[in-house]
């Protein structure tokens, strides 16, 4: 089958689509603000300062799940490009393993914050303007648990992100295999 002939892969058929390359960037520009105002939740702040950034991280948290389905979407209909030909058998499902929990863990993680949310009492507006109704009443058992699963969860996902990252350094700077180029935006990005 001619590269050209595959959905999903620019005429070349090595690097990722546009969309593809466009969705992995935007999420990760997403998820940075995300952690860093996690993070900053986690400090000690006056209580109005904690509001408004409880807010945020529902919006933005809300607003990467909807951006993970609508890339999910993407991908389940559109194929990658196949991976690297030396790629040993066990590196590759490493990988694998890796980006399908990236998709399902962003999914689940922020519904879980929802019931977390919803147990505090707190209202949930989806991307800061859509309200949403509350999943459970407040103080529920369930949704008391996932105010601790949640965070938990979100911190294993940024580990598995700086494995993912480690991997990408690997493949730059030390195998120079042209995988990251892969996903890089640009028209051409070259071997990296
Ligand atoms: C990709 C999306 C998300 C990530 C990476 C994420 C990450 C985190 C992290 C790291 C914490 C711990 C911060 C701390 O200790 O204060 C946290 C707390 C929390 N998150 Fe999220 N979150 C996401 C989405 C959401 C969404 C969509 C909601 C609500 C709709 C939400 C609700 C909460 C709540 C209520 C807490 C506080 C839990 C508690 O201590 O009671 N999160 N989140
Ligand atoms: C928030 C952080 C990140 C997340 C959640 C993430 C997620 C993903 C996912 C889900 C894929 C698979 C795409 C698919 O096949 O559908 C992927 C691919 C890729 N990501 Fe990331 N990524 C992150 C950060 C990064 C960074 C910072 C780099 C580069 C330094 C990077 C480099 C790559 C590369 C090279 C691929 C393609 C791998 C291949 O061709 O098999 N990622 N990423």
């Amino acid at each position: 089958m001619s590269a050209a002939g595959l959905t999903g892969q620019t005429a070349d058929g090595w690097r990722y689509d546009g969309v593809a390359r466009a969705f992995h960037w935007l999420v990760v520009a997403m998820l940075v603000v995300q952690y860093s105002v996690a993070l900053l939740l986690a400090s000690f702040l006056p209580k109005s300062a904690e509001e408004a950034l409880a807010n945020w991280h529902f919006a933005m948290g809300s607003s990467v799940c909807v951006v993970m389905l609508a890339r999910l979407l993407w991908r389940l209909t559109h194929t990658p490009p196949p991976p690297p030909v030396d790629l040993s058998p066990g590196v590759r499902l490493l990988s694998r393993v890796t980006h399908w929990t990236f998709y399902a863990g962003f999914i689940v993680l922020p519904v879980l914050g929802w019931f977390a949310a919803s147990a505090h009492g707190a209202q949930v507006k989806l991307a800061g303007l859509i309200p949403l109704p509350m999943l459970v009443p407040k103080d529920d058992p369930f949704g008391k648990a996932m105010q601790t699963v949640h965070p938990v969860i979100a911190v294993m996902l940024l580990a598995l992100i700086a494995l993912h990252i480690a991997g990408a350094l690997y493949h730059a700077f030390i195998k120079r295999d042209g995988v990251v180029g892969r996903i890089l935006p640009g028209r051409d990005a070259g071997v990296a």
